[in-house]
Protein backbone atom coordinates (compact mmCIF):
# COMPACT_ATOMS: atom_id res chain seq x y z
CA UNK A 1 0.00 0.00 0.00
CA UNK A 2 1.91 2.90 -1.41
CA UNK A 3 2.63 4.79 2.24
CA UNK A 4 0.85 3.16 4.15
CA UNK A 5 2.05 0.45 6.96
CA UNK A 6 1.14 -2.81 4.80
CA UNK A 7 1.01 -4.62 8.59
CA UNK A 8 -1.79 -2.59 9.87
CA UNK A 9 -4.97 -4.16 10.36
CA UNK A 10 -8.16 -2.03 9.13
CA UNK A 11 -9.48 -0.79 13.00
CA UNK A 12 -12.84 -1.68 13.98
CA UNK A 13 -16.26 0.97 13.14
CA UNK A 14 -15.82 3.47 16.06
CA UNK A 15 -19.40 3.89 17.97
CA UNK A 16 -19.61 7.67 15.42
CA UNK A 17 -19.15 5.41 12.71
CA UNK A 18 -21.95 3.21 13.27
CA UNK A 19 -24.41 6.08 13.98
CA UNK A 20 -23.89 7.05 10.52
CA UNK A 21 -24.85 4.09 8.63
CA UNK A 22 -27.14 3.40 5.78
CA UNK A 23 -30.76 4.39 6.41
CA UNK A 24 -32.57 1.01 5.69
CA UNK A 25 -33.67 0.71 2.37
CA UNK A 26 -36.75 2.30 1.14
CA UNK A 27 -38.27 -0.74 -1.20
CA UNK A 28 -41.91 -0.81 -1.76
CA UNK A 29 -44.29 -2.11 -3.47
CA UNK A 30 -45.37 -0.96 -6.91
CA UNK A 31 -48.81 0.00 -7.35
CA UNK A 32 -49.34 -1.73 -10.17
CA UNK A 33 -48.68 -5.48 -8.88
CA UNK A 34 -51.46 -3.99 -5.61
CA UNK A 35 -54.44 -3.33 -8.36
CA UNK A 36 -53.26 -5.25 -11.30
CA UNK A 37 -52.82 -8.89 -10.05
CA UNK A 38 -54.60 -10.36 -6.84
CA UNK A 39 -56.96 -7.29 -6.02
CA UNK A 40 -58.66 -8.21 -2.64
CA UNK A 41 -56.61 -11.39 -2.17
CA UNK A 42 -53.76 -9.14 -1.25
CA UNK A 43 -56.17 -7.90 2.07
CA UNK A 44 -54.15 -7.96 5.29
CA UNK A 45 -51.10 -7.66 3.87
CA UNK A 46 -48.42 -5.06 4.78
CA UNK A 47 -46.79 -2.96 2.36
CA UNK A 48 -44.90 0.13 1.90
CA UNK A 49 -46.07 2.45 -1.23
CA UNK A 50 -44.18 5.39 -2.48
CA UNK A 51 -46.14 8.23 -5.16
CA UNK A 52 -47.14 11.54 -5.59
CA UNK A 53 -51.15 12.36 -4.32
CA UNK A 54 -53.29 12.86 -7.79
CA UNK A 55 -56.17 14.25 -5.35
CA UNK A 56 -56.36 14.08 -1.80
CA UNK A 57 -59.06 15.08 0.24
CA UNK A 58 -59.53 15.32 4.34
CA UNK A 59 -62.78 14.31 5.98
CA UNK A 60 -64.51 13.39 8.49
CA UNK A 61 -63.85 17.13 10.23
CA UNK A 62 -60.00 16.20 9.31
CA UNK A 63 -59.72 13.17 11.25
CA UNK A 64 -58.29 11.23 8.40
CA UNK A 65 -57.70 11.86 4.77
CA UNK A 66 -57.79 10.17 1.34
CA UNK A 67 -55.30 10.29 -1.06
CA UNK A 68 -55.00 8.81 -4.79
CA UNK A 69 -51.70 7.99 -4.95
CA UNK A 70 -50.16 7.39 -8.34
CA UNK A 71 -46.70 6.02 -8.64
CA UNK A 72 -46.20 5.95 -12.17
CA UNK A 73 -45.96 2.03 -12.39
CA UNK A 74 -49.49 2.02 -13.92
CA UNK A 75 -52.70 4.18 -14.99
CA UNK A 76 -54.76 3.16 -11.90
CA UNK A 77 -53.95 5.07 -8.28
CA UNK A 78 -54.54 3.61 -5.10
CA UNK A 79 -57.02 4.90 -2.35
CA UNK A 80 -54.66 5.85 0.40
CA UNK A 81 -55.98 6.49 4.30
CA UNK A 82 -54.59 8.15 6.84
CA UNK A 83 -55.71 9.07 10.54
CA UNK A 84 -54.87 12.62 11.66
CA UNK A 85 -53.20 10.71 14.60
CA UNK A 86 -51.08 9.04 12.51
CA UNK A 87 -49.92 12.11 10.23
CA UNK A 88 -50.56 16.06 10.32
CA UNK A 89 -53.50 15.82 6.88
CA UNK A 90 -52.67 19.50 6.15
CA UNK A 91 -49.28 18.95 4.25
CA UNK A 92 -50.41 15.39 2.62
CA UNK A 93 -53.82 16.38 0.81
CA UNK A 94 -52.28 18.89 -1.99
CA UNK A 95 -52.08 17.75 -5.26
CA UNK A 96 -48.22 16.76 -6.44
CA UNK A 97 -46.89 15.50 -3.01
CA UNK A 98 -45.12 13.08 -2.46
CA UNK A 99 -45.26 10.41 0.16
CA UNK A 100 -43.88 6.88 0.96
CA UNK A 101 -46.28 5.02 3.54
CA UNK A 102 -46.53 1.75 5.25
CA UNK A 103 -49.88 0.56 6.39
CA UNK A 104 -52.62 -2.59 5.69
CA UNK A 105 -53.86 -3.73 2.64
CA UNK A 106 -57.85 -3.44 3.12
CA UNK A 107 -60.48 -4.60 1.52
CA UNK A 108 -63.00 -1.74 1.19
CA UNK A 109 -66.54 -1.45 2.55
CA UNK A 110 -69.18 -2.62 0.17
CA UNK A 111 -70.72 -0.74 -2.56
CA UNK A 112 -67.14 1.32 -3.27
CA UNK A 113 -65.36 1.50 -6.72
CA UNK A 114 -62.06 0.43 -5.30
CA UNK A 115 -61.07 -3.37 -4.80
CA UNK A 116 -58.15 -2.59 -2.63
CA UNK A 117 -57.33 0.32 0.05
CA UNK A 118 -54.17 1.35 2.29
CA UNK A 119 -54.60 1.51 5.69
CA UNK A 120 -51.80 4.34 6.61
CA UNK A 121 -49.94 3.66 10.15
CA UNK A 122 -46.99 5.44 9.23
CA UNK A 123 -45.62 8.17 7.05
CA UNK A 124 -42.32 7.69 5.88
CA UNK A 125 -41.47 10.56 4.01
CA UNK A 126 -43.35 13.58 2.60
CA UNK A 127 -42.44 15.68 -0.62
CA UNK A 128 -44.16 18.67 0.02
CA UNK A 129 -45.76 21.31 -2.67
CA UNK A 130 -46.28 24.86 -2.51
CA UNK A 131 -49.67 26.43 -4.02
CA UNK A 132 -47.59 27.10 -7.12
CA UNK A 133 -47.29 23.65 -8.46
CA UNK A 134 -48.05 23.87 -11.99
CA UNK A 135 -50.44 20.65 -12.72
CA UNK A 136 -53.57 22.12 -11.42
CA UNK A 137 -56.52 18.95 -10.19
CA UNK A 138 -58.13 20.67 -13.89
CA UNK A 139 -56.73 19.13 -17.16
CA UNK A 140 -53.99 20.93 -19.14
CA UNK A 141 -54.00 20.93 -22.47
CA UNK A 142 -51.18 18.96 -23.77
CA UNK A 143 -50.26 22.06 -25.65
CA UNK A 144 -49.24 23.64 -22.65
CA UNK A 145 -48.08 20.51 -20.84
CA UNK A 146 -45.11 21.30 -23.19
CA UNK A 147 -43.95 24.13 -21.44
CA UNK A 148 -43.40 22.59 -18.52
CA UNK A 149 -41.69 18.86 -19.62
CA UNK A 150 -40.16 18.61 -16.19
CA UNK A 151 -43.14 17.92 -14.48
CA UNK A 152 -45.65 16.68 -17.55
CA UNK A 153 -44.88 12.89 -16.62
CA UNK A 154 -46.70 13.30 -13.11
CA UNK A 155 -50.11 13.54 -16.10
CA UNK A 156 -52.15 10.34 -16.78
CA UNK A 157 -51.48 10.95 -20.80
CA UNK A 158 -47.82 11.26 -20.99
CA UNK A 159 -47.18 8.79 -17.98
CA UNK A 160 -49.10 6.29 -20.32
CA UNK A 161 -47.14 7.68 -23.53
CA UNK A 162 -44.16 7.13 -21.63
CA UNK A 163 -45.14 3.37 -20.96
CA UNK A 164 -46.19 2.83 -24.30
CA UNK A 165 -42.89 4.13 -25.57
CA UNK A 166 -41.15 1.76 -23.33
CA UNK A 167 -42.90 -0.84 -24.48
CA UNK A 168 -42.34 -0.48 -27.98
CA UNK A 169 -38.49 0.05 -27.43
CA UNK A 170 -38.74 -3.15 -25.85
CA UNK A 171 -40.57 -5.10 -28.61
CA UNK A 172 -38.12 -3.57 -31.02
CA UNK A 173 -35.39 -5.65 -29.86
CA UNK A 174 -36.90 -8.21 -28.69
CA UNK A 175 -38.32 -8.74 -32.76
CA UNK A 176 -34.87 -8.35 -34.45
CA UNK A 177 -33.39 -10.64 -31.54
CA UNK A 178 -36.15 -13.05 -32.37
CA UNK A 179 -35.26 -12.81 -35.77
CA UNK A 180 -31.66 -13.14 -35.73
CA UNK A 181 -30.39 -9.46 -36.09
CA UNK A 182 -27.51 -8.00 -34.34
CA UNK A 183 -27.90 -4.18 -32.80
CA UNK A 184 -25.49 -1.77 -33.91
CA UNK A 185 -24.63 1.14 -32.43
CA UNK A 186 -23.71 3.80 -34.83
CA UNK A 187 -21.88 6.93 -34.32
CA UNK A 188 -24.10 10.55 -33.59
CA UNK A 189 -21.22 12.52 -34.91
CA UNK A 190 -20.67 11.92 -38.85
CA UNK A 191 -18.80 13.30 -41.12
CA UNK A 192 -21.62 11.71 -44.08
CA UNK A 193 -24.37 13.45 -45.08
CA UNK A 194 -26.83 10.25 -46.03
CA UNK A 195 -29.56 11.52 -46.77
CA UNK A 196 -27.78 14.25 -48.84
CA UNK A 197 -30.35 16.95 -48.32
CA UNK A 198 -27.88 19.11 -46.20
CA UNK A 199 -30.57 19.37 -43.28
CA UNK A 200 -27.68 18.42 -40.68
CA UNK A 201 -26.76 20.28 -37.53
CA UNK A 202 -23.58 21.15 -37.08
CA UNK A 203 -21.08 20.25 -34.55
CA UNK A 204 -18.23 22.75 -34.00
CA UNK A 205 -16.09 24.01 -31.13
CA UNK A 206 -15.30 27.02 -33.18
CA UNK A 207 -18.10 29.30 -31.67
CA UNK A 208 -17.21 28.31 -27.87
CA UNK A 209 -13.29 28.89 -28.72
CA UNK A 210 -13.70 32.73 -29.93
CA UNK A 211 -16.18 33.62 -27.44
CA UNK A 212 -13.88 32.27 -24.85
CA UNK A 213 -11.12 34.40 -26.39
CA UNK A 214 -12.94 37.16 -26.81
CA UNK A 215 -13.47 36.83 -22.80
CA UNK A 216 -9.75 36.35 -22.18
CA UNK A 217 -8.80 39.26 -24.46
CA UNK A 218 -11.85 41.58 -22.55
CA UNK A 219 -10.13 40.67 -19.13
CA UNK A 220 -6.34 40.86 -20.96
CA UNK A 221 -6.08 43.59 -23.75
CA UNK A 222 -3.77 42.14 -26.44
CA UNK A 223 -0.35 43.86 -26.73
CA UNK A 224 -0.66 47.14 -29.21
CA UNK A 225 1.27 47.73 -32.27
CA UNK A 226 3.51 50.19 -29.96
CA UNK A 227 3.55 48.08 -27.55
CA UNK A 228 5.49 45.85 -30.13
CA UNK A 229 7.86 48.16 -31.68
CA UNK A 230 8.95 48.65 -28.03
CA UNK A 231 9.61 44.94 -27.29
CA UNK A 232 11.37 45.25 -30.74
CA UNK A 233 13.93 47.99 -29.83
CA UNK A 234 14.29 46.22 -26.77
CA UNK A 235 15.75 42.89 -28.87
CA UNK A 236 17.76 45.58 -30.69
CA UNK A 237 19.21 47.44 -27.84
CA UNK A 238 20.20 43.63 -25.63
CA UNK A 239 21.53 42.46 -29.52
CA UNK A 240 23.86 45.85 -29.64
CA UNK A 241 24.82 45.14 -26.33
CA UNK A 242 25.97 41.36 -27.00
CA UNK A 243 27.92 42.76 -30.35
CA UNK A 244 29.83 45.16 -28.09
CA UNK A 245 30.56 42.96 -25.23
CA UNK A 246 31.42 39.87 -27.98
CA UNK A 247 33.79 42.82 -29.58
CA UNK A 248 35.24 44.01 -26.20
CA UNK A 249 37.71 42.19 -23.59
CA UNK A 250 35.39 40.95 -21.26
CA UNK A 251 34.84 37.91 -19.47
CA UNK A 252 32.36 34.87 -20.77
CA UNK A 253 30.68 35.06 -17.56
CA UNK A 254 29.94 38.74 -18.69
CA UNK A 255 29.04 38.01 -22.53
CA UNK A 256 26.38 34.65 -21.27
CA UNK A 257 24.64 37.41 -18.83
CA UNK A 258 23.90 39.69 -22.09
CA UNK A 259 23.11 36.62 -23.90
CA UNK A 260 20.44 35.68 -21.63
CA UNK A 261 19.02 38.88 -21.50
CA UNK A 262 18.72 39.20 -25.25
CA UNK A 263 16.70 35.67 -24.61
CA UNK A 264 14.50 37.07 -22.74
CA UNK A 265 13.51 39.96 -24.90
CA UNK A 266 13.14 37.98 -27.85
CA UNK A 267 10.86 35.75 -25.89
CA UNK A 268 8.95 38.32 -24.50
CA UNK A 269 8.94 39.96 -28.23
CA UNK A 270 7.29 36.53 -29.71
CA UNK A 271 4.49 36.20 -27.16
CA UNK A 272 3.73 39.73 -27.69
CA UNK A 273 3.93 38.88 -31.29
CA UNK A 274 1.81 35.79 -30.83
CA UNK A 275 -0.99 37.53 -28.71
CA UNK A 276 -1.52 40.37 -31.04
CA UNK A 277 -2.42 38.10 -33.88
CA UNK A 278 -5.15 36.53 -31.49
CA UNK A 279 -8.62 37.30 -33.49
CA UNK A 280 -11.99 36.52 -31.46
CA UNK A 281 -13.17 35.37 -34.68
CA UNK A 282 -14.40 32.22 -36.74
CA UNK A 283 -10.80 30.71 -38.15
CA UNK A 284 -10.57 31.57 -41.92
CA UNK A 285 -8.51 30.45 -45.17
CA UNK A 286 -7.30 33.09 -47.59
CA UNK A 287 -10.45 32.72 -49.57
CA UNK A 288 -12.52 33.61 -46.78
CA UNK A 289 -13.92 29.98 -46.02
CA UNK A 290 -13.95 28.97 -42.93
CA UNK A 291 -10.59 27.12 -42.12
CA UNK A 292 -11.94 23.81 -40.11
CA UNK A 293 -8.34 23.05 -39.62
CA UNK A 294 -8.80 24.91 -36.21
CA UNK A 295 -12.30 23.10 -35.66
CA UNK A 296 -12.25 20.01 -32.88
CA UNK A 297 -12.13 17.00 -35.82
CA UNK A 298 -10.09 19.49 -37.85
CA UNK A 299 -12.77 18.78 -40.34
CA UNK A 300 -16.47 20.11 -40.46
CA UNK A 301 -18.59 17.67 -38.70
CA UNK A 302 -22.30 17.10 -37.79
CA UNK A 303 -25.12 15.44 -36.03
CA UNK A 304 -26.65 12.28 -37.90
CA UNK A 305 -29.67 12.55 -39.84
CA UNK A 306 -28.94 8.58 -39.79
CA UNK A 307 -27.06 5.76 -39.25
CA UNK A 308 -28.13 3.95 -42.63
CA UNK A 309 -24.45 4.56 -43.86
CA UNK A 310 -22.53 3.40 -41.10
CA UNK A 311 -25.06 0.39 -39.98
CA UNK A 312 -24.22 -0.87 -44.02
CA UNK A 313 -20.74 -1.58 -43.13
CA UNK A 314 -22.26 -3.86 -40.30
CA UNK A 315 -24.58 -5.75 -42.52
CA UNK A 316 -21.62 -6.26 -44.86
CA UNK A 317 -19.89 -8.58 -41.87
CA UNK A 318 -22.60 -9.36 -39.92
CA UNK A 319 -25.41 -9.55 -41.99
CA UNK A 320 -28.67 -8.63 -40.50
CA UNK A 321 -28.18 -5.81 -38.01
CA UNK A 322 -29.86 -2.58 -36.81
CA UNK A 323 -29.53 0.75 -35.13
CA UNK A 324 -31.77 2.22 -32.81
CA UNK A 325 -30.92 6.02 -31.82
CA UNK A 326 -31.52 9.50 -32.01
CA UNK A 327 -31.38 11.54 -35.11
CA UNK A 328 -31.08 14.99 -35.75
CA UNK A 329 -32.49 16.90 -38.44
CA UNK A 330 -32.35 21.07 -38.90
CA UNK A 331 -35.44 20.93 -41.59
CA UNK A 332 -37.44 24.00 -40.21
CA UNK A 333 -40.55 21.74 -40.28
CA UNK A 334 -43.63 23.21 -38.06
CA UNK A 335 -45.81 20.00 -38.50
CA UNK A 336 -47.01 17.75 -36.28
CA UNK A 337 -45.63 15.27 -37.77
CA UNK A 338 -41.68 16.32 -37.65
CA UNK A 339 -39.02 16.94 -34.72
CA UNK A 340 -35.56 18.43 -34.86
CA UNK A 341 -34.38 15.15 -32.91
CA UNK A 342 -36.34 11.78 -33.43
CA UNK A 343 -35.68 8.60 -32.91
CA UNK A 344 -35.43 5.81 -36.12
CA UNK A 345 -35.06 2.20 -35.83
CA UNK A 346 -32.97 1.10 -39.02
CA UNK A 347 -32.28 -2.56 -39.51
CA UNK A 348 -30.20 -3.51 -42.87
CA UNK A 349 -30.17 -6.69 -44.04
CA UNK A 350 -27.39 -8.38 -46.32
CA UNK A 351 -28.77 -10.94 -48.95
CA UNK A 352 -31.85 -9.34 -48.83
CA UNK A 353 -34.01 -7.41 -52.08
CA UNK A 354 -37.09 -4.99 -51.84
CA UNK A 355 -39.21 -7.84 -51.52
CA UNK A 356 -37.48 -8.66 -48.30
CA UNK A 357 -37.24 -5.39 -46.97
CA UNK A 358 -41.18 -4.77 -47.46
CA UNK A 359 -41.91 -8.25 -45.89
CA UNK A 360 -39.55 -7.09 -42.72
CA UNK A 361 -40.83 -3.93 -42.73
CA UNK A 362 -44.64 -5.08 -42.32
CA UNK A 363 -43.57 -8.00 -39.98
CA UNK A 364 -42.29 -5.33 -37.78
CA UNK A 365 -45.04 -2.67 -37.39
CA UNK A 366 -47.09 -5.94 -36.68
CA UNK A 367 -45.63 -7.25 -34.27
CA UNK A 368 -45.07 -3.69 -32.37
CA UNK A 369 -49.12 -3.73 -32.83
CA UNK A 370 -49.51 -7.46 -31.32
CA UNK A 371 -47.08 -6.38 -28.54
CA UNK A 372 -49.06 -3.82 -27.63
CA UNK A 373 -52.22 -5.41 -27.67
CA UNK A 374 -50.63 -7.85 -25.20
CA UNK A 375 -48.63 -5.74 -22.92
CA UNK A 376 -50.48 -2.66 -22.80
CA UNK A 377 -54.08 -2.69 -22.77
CA UNK A 378 -54.83 -0.50 -19.83
CA UNK A 379 -52.62 2.32 -21.46
CA UNK A 380 -54.31 1.95 -25.03
CA UNK A 381 -57.85 2.05 -23.26
CA UNK A 382 -56.92 5.05 -21.66
CA UNK A 383 -56.13 6.31 -25.16
CA UNK A 384 -59.44 5.36 -26.90
CA UNK A 385 -61.52 6.66 -23.94
CA UNK A 386 -59.62 10.30 -24.23
CA UNK A 387 -57.81 10.69 -27.64
CA UNK A 388 -58.94 8.02 -30.11
CA UNK A 389 -61.94 5.85 -30.09
CA UNK A 390 -60.52 3.61 -32.98
CA UNK A 391 -56.97 3.29 -31.75
CA UNK A 392 -57.56 -0.05 -30.65
CA UNK A 393 -59.16 -1.66 -33.72
CA UNK A 394 -56.68 0.26 -35.68
CA UNK A 395 -53.83 -2.03 -33.73
CA UNK A 396 -56.16 -5.25 -34.07
CA UNK A 397 -56.65 -4.55 -37.62
CA UNK A 398 -53.26 -3.68 -38.49
CA UNK A 399 -51.73 -6.90 -36.37
CA UNK A 400 -53.88 -9.08 -38.11
CA UNK A 401 -54.17 -7.95 -42.20
CA UNK A 402 -52.22 -8.20 -44.84
CA UNK A 403 -50.66 -4.37 -46.16
CA UNK A 404 -51.42 -3.22 -49.42
CA UNK A 405 -48.41 -2.90 -52.27
CA UNK A 406 -48.81 -0.64 -54.73
CA UNK A 407 -46.12 1.06 -57.14
CA UNK A 408 -45.41 4.52 -57.20
CA UNK A 409 -46.67 4.38 -61.02
CA UNK A 410 -49.99 2.60 -59.34
CA UNK A 411 -50.48 5.58 -56.05
CA UNK A 412 -50.00 8.18 -58.56
CA UNK A 413 -52.46 6.91 -61.07
CA UNK A 414 -55.27 6.09 -58.12
CA UNK A 415 -54.25 9.81 -57.07
CA UNK A 416 -54.64 11.36 -60.70
CA UNK A 417 -58.13 9.93 -60.52
CA UNK A 418 -59.75 11.35 -57.04
CA UNK A 419 -62.61 13.59 -57.71
CA UNK A 420 -63.88 13.52 -54.23
CA UNK A 421 -60.93 16.23 -52.56
CA UNK A 422 -59.17 18.69 -53.94
CA UNK A 423 -55.54 18.45 -53.50
CA UNK A 424 -53.12 21.21 -52.74
CA UNK A 425 -50.34 19.89 -54.53
CA UNK A 426 -51.00 18.71 -58.12
CA UNK A 427 -50.86 14.97 -58.92
CA UNK A 428 -48.79 13.97 -61.87
CA UNK A 429 -45.78 11.13 -62.05
CA UNK A 430 -42.63 12.93 -61.08
CA UNK A 431 -43.73 14.14 -57.50
CA UNK A 432 -42.53 13.63 -54.36
CA UNK A 433 -45.85 12.51 -52.55
CA UNK A 434 -47.35 14.88 -50.35
CA UNK A 435 -48.90 13.99 -46.65
CA UNK A 436 -52.25 14.62 -47.95
CA UNK A 437 -51.30 12.48 -50.99
CA UNK A 438 -50.50 9.87 -48.54
CA UNK A 439 -52.82 10.06 -46.13
CA UNK A 440 -55.62 9.37 -48.78
CA UNK A 441 -54.10 6.66 -50.00
CA UNK A 442 -53.92 4.73 -46.95
CA UNK A 443 -57.01 6.06 -44.84
CA UNK A 444 -59.62 6.67 -48.11
CA UNK A 445 -58.70 4.23 -50.67
CA UNK A 446 -56.97 1.25 -49.08
CA UNK A 447 -58.23 2.05 -45.32
CA UNK A 448 -55.19 0.42 -44.06
CA UNK A 449 -51.30 0.66 -44.66
CA UNK A 450 -49.96 0.66 -47.84
CA UNK A 451 -46.07 0.11 -48.83
CA UNK A 452 -45.71 2.20 -51.70
CA UNK A 453 -42.85 1.18 -53.86
CA UNK A 454 -40.33 2.23 -56.94
CA UNK A 455 -40.34 5.83 -56.84
CA UNK A 456 -38.74 7.84 -59.31
CA UNK A 457 -34.91 8.05 -58.83
CA UNK A 458 -35.23 11.77 -59.29
CA UNK A 459 -36.93 12.79 -55.79
CA UNK A 460 -34.71 9.52 -53.69
CA UNK A 461 -31.51 9.23 -52.08
CA UNK A 462 -28.64 7.75 -54.06
CA UNK A 463 -27.85 4.95 -52.10
CA UNK A 464 -30.83 3.49 -53.54
CA UNK A 465 -30.61 0.59 -56.26
CA UNK A 466 -31.47 1.74 -59.54
CA UNK A 467 -34.48 -0.14 -61.45
CA UNK A 468 -33.94 -1.95 -64.97
CA UNK A 469 -36.41 1.05 -66.38
CA UNK A 470 -33.89 3.60 -65.69
CA UNK A 471 -36.22 5.88 -63.96
CA UNK A 472 -36.99 4.44 -60.35
CA UNK A 473 -35.05 2.80 -57.55
CA UNK A 474 -36.29 0.51 -55.50
CA UNK A 475 -36.98 2.25 -52.72
CA UNK A 476 -40.14 1.34 -50.64
CA UNK A 477 -42.41 3.96 -47.90
CA UNK A 478 -44.72 2.50 -45.83
CA UNK A 479 -47.94 4.77 -45.20
CA UNK A 480 -49.86 4.13 -42.84
CA UNK A 481 -53.98 5.96 -41.17
CA UNK A 482 -53.27 9.04 -39.05
CA UNK A 483 -49.72 9.61 -39.84
CA UNK A 484 -48.78 9.29 -43.83
CA UNK A 485 -45.19 7.87 -43.89
CA UNK A 486 -43.88 5.53 -41.04
CA UNK A 487 -40.96 4.01 -43.04
CA UNK A 488 -38.98 5.10 -45.44
CA UNK A 489 -36.67 2.14 -47.00
CA UNK A 490 -34.92 0.69 -49.95
CA UNK A 491 -32.81 -1.97 -51.25
CA UNK A 492 -29.18 -0.48 -51.93
CA UNK A 493 -26.89 0.24 -55.16
CA UNK A 494 -24.29 -2.61 -54.66
CA UNK A 495 -23.07 -1.97 -58.02
CA UNK A 496 -19.74 0.30 -57.48
CA UNK A 497 -20.42 1.98 -61.32
CA UNK A 498 -23.83 2.62 -60.65
CA UNK A 499 -23.61 3.90 -57.19
CA UNK A 500 -20.76 6.22 -58.06
CA UNK A 501 -22.57 8.04 -60.73
CA UNK A 502 -25.38 8.20 -58.32
CA UNK A 503 -23.47 10.11 -56.06
CA UNK A 504 -22.31 12.77 -59.07
CA UNK A 505 -25.80 12.49 -60.50
CA UNK A 506 -27.10 13.85 -56.90
CA UNK A 507 -24.22 16.87 -57.29
CA UNK A 508 -22.39 15.26 -54.30
CA UNK A 509 -18.31 14.20 -54.70
CA UNK A 510 -16.77 11.08 -54.46
CA UNK A 511 -14.45 11.38 -51.99
CA UNK A 512 -16.40 11.28 -48.74
CA UNK A 513 -18.15 8.19 -49.68
CA UNK A 514 -14.87 6.52 -50.75
CA UNK A 515 -15.45 4.23 -47.43
CA UNK A 516 -19.00 3.72 -48.90
CA UNK A 517 -17.78 2.94 -51.72
CA UNK A 518 -15.07 0.44 -50.49
CA UNK A 519 -18.72 -1.91 -49.37
CA UNK A 520 -18.89 -2.54 -53.40
CA UNK A 521 -15.39 -2.57 -54.20
CA UNK A 522 -15.09 -5.26 -51.40
CA UNK A 523 -17.21 -8.54 -51.44
CA UNK A 524 -20.60 -5.89 -52.70
CA UNK A 525 -23.55 -7.98 -51.54
CA UNK A 526 -27.49 -6.96 -52.49
CA UNK A 527 -28.65 -5.72 -49.38
CA UNK A 528 -32.04 -4.05 -48.25
CA UNK A 529 -32.80 -1.39 -44.96
CA UNK A 530 -35.58 0.71 -43.81
CA UNK A 531 -35.85 3.49 -40.72
CA UNK A 532 -38.90 3.62 -38.97
CA UNK A 533 -39.73 6.89 -37.21
CA UNK A 534 -40.31 5.73 -33.37
CA UNK A 535 -42.25 8.73 -33.03
CA UNK A 536 -44.74 8.26 -35.60
CA UNK A 537 -45.34 4.47 -34.53
CA UNK A 538 -46.09 6.15 -31.33
CA UNK A 539 -48.58 8.31 -33.21
CA UNK A 540 -49.86 5.93 -34.93
CA UNK A 541 -50.18 3.52 -31.72
CA UNK A 542 -51.68 6.34 -29.34
CA UNK A 543 -53.89 8.02 -31.97
CA UNK A 544 -52.36 11.42 -30.50
CA UNK A 545 -52.17 14.28 -32.85
CA UNK A 546 -49.01 15.87 -31.92
CA UNK A 547 -45.14 14.63 -32.72
CA UNK A 548 -44.95 16.53 -29.56
CA UNK A 549 -46.12 14.53 -27.17
CA UNK A 550 -44.95 11.61 -27.42
CA UNK A 551 -40.89 12.35 -27.46
CA UNK A 552 -40.48 13.11 -23.28
CA UNK A 553 -38.51 16.16 -24.36
CA UNK A 554 -39.52 17.85 -28.02
CA UNK A 555 -37.11 19.54 -29.56
CA UNK A 556 -38.29 21.54 -32.62
CA UNK A 557 -37.93 24.89 -33.94
CA UNK A 558 -37.26 27.57 -31.23
CA UNK A 559 -37.68 24.73 -28.66
CA UNK A 560 -35.19 22.72 -26.54
CA UNK A 561 -36.33 22.78 -23.24
CA UNK A 562 -33.83 21.09 -20.42
O1 LIG B 1 -37.44 8.39 -44.97
P1 LIG B 1 -36.25 8.73 -44.13
O2 LIG B 1 -35.62 10.05 -44.34
O3 LIG B 1 -35.20 7.55 -44.36
C1 LIG B 1 -33.93 7.50 -43.93
O4 LIG B 1 -33.40 8.28 -43.20
C2 LIG B 1 -33.22 6.24 -44.35
N1 LIG B 1 -31.79 6.49 -44.25
C3 LIG B 1 -33.66 5.11 -43.47
C4 LIG B 1 -33.04 3.80 -43.86
O5 LIG B 1 -33.28 3.33 -44.94
N2 LIG B 1 -32.26 3.22 -42.97
O6 LIG B 1 -36.64 8.61 -42.60
C5 LIG B 1 -37.16 7.41 -42.08
C6 LIG B 1 -38.37 7.68 -41.23
C7 LIG B 1 -39.51 8.35 -41.96
O7 LIG B 1 -40.28 7.42 -42.66
C8 LIG B 1 -40.29 8.98 -40.82
O8 LIG B 1 -41.12 8.03 -40.19
C9 LIG B 1 -39.19 9.35 -39.85
O9 LIG B 1 -38.05 8.59 -40.19
N3 LIG B 1 -38.84 10.78 -39.93
C10 LIG B 1 -39.14 11.69 -39.00
N4 LIG B 1 -39.79 11.57 -37.82
C11 LIG B 1 -39.93 12.68 -37.08
N5 LIG B 1 -39.45 13.89 -37.42
C12 LIG B 1 -38.79 14.06 -38.60
N6 LIG B 1 -38.29 15.26 -38.91
C13 LIG B 1 -38.62 12.92 -39.44
N7 LIG B 1 -38.02 12.72 -40.63
C14 LIG B 1 -38.16 11.41 -40.91
MG1 LIG C 1 -38.72 9.27 -46.34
Amino acid sequence: MAGGNDDAAPSPPTKEMAAVALEPSLRRTLISSILGGAGEELAGRRVVVGGWVKTGREQGKGSFAFLELNDGSCLGNLQVIVDATVSPLACLVPTGTCVLVEGELKKPPEGTKQRIELRVDWVLEVGGVDAKYPLPKARLTLENLREVVHLRARTNTIAAVARIRDEMAYATHTFFRKNGFRYVHTPLITTSDCEGAGEMFQVTTLFSIAEKLEKELKQNPPPSEADIETAKLLVKEKGDAVSHLKSSEVSEDEINASLSELTKAKDHLSRLEERFKLKPRIPQKDDGSINYDFDFFKRQAFLTVSGQLQVETYACALGNVYTYGPTFRAENSHTSRHLAEFWMVEPEMAFANLEDDMNCAENYVKFLCQWLLDNCLEDMEFMVNNYDKTALDRLKLVSSMPFERISYTQAVQLLEHVTDKKFENKVEWGIDLASEHERYLTEVIFKKPVIVYNYPKGIKAFYMRLNDDQKTVAAMDVLVPKVGELIGGSQREERLDCLKERILEAGLSLEPYEWYLDLRRYGTVKHSGFGLGFERMILFATGLDNIRDVIPFPRYPGKADL
